[in-house]
């Protein structure tokens, strides 16, 4: 029943694995600049909404129905509360570092290695930080899903 949801987790895993892996292909030069620009612009933006729009979902919508159907976890809910806030921060500097990369594609050498290295140590903070809490959140969710089964329709 929480299939929709826990999809969505593995896609912001996918995809936040897929990015960092071509940020590696691009310094290792594997990969050409324009094609590389082509193929990650979209995506990066894409992953940076969805993540904001999902977080938002589970602030105002899941998580104060989770904590009436289970008080008792009150606690684990503000701390994915409080990993929203951060993860929101660390996303805000990713959209910084990804445009600033993004301007160095567009003009190469120094630039670009220099870009792309700050790029590629805040993509590797909101990946850590993003897939600590997905997995948090599925420990506190999933068992939560599982007892309750009526509780998967919040999800859906
Ligand atoms: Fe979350
Ligand atoms: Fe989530």
């Amino acid at each position: 029943m929480c299939q929709f949801w826990i999809q969505r987790h593995d896609m912001f895993r996918e995809l936040g694995g897929a990015l960092s892996g071509s940020v590696v292909m691009l310094r290792e030069k594997k990969v050409d600049p324009a094609s590389f620009r082509q193929w990650f612009a979209p995506r990066v933006n894409f992953l940076l909404s969805q993540l904001e729009g999902h977080h938002q979902i589970e602030d105002t919508h899941y998580f104060p129905k989770f904590q009436v159907a289970e008080p008792r976890l009150k606690r684990g809910f503000d701390i994915l509360d409080a990993d929203h806030h951060t993860i929101h921060d660390l996303l805000v500097s990713n959209a910084e570092a990804g445009n600033a990369f993004l301007k160095g594609l567009a003009e190469g050498g120094d630039a670009l290695k220099y870009a792309s290295e700050k790029y590629g140590r805040e993509a590797d903070r909101l990946l850590a930080g993003l897939m600590r809490h997905l997995e948090d959140e599925e420990d506190l969710i999933v068992p939560l899903l599982v007892d309750r089964e009526g509780m998967g329709e919040v999800l859906m």
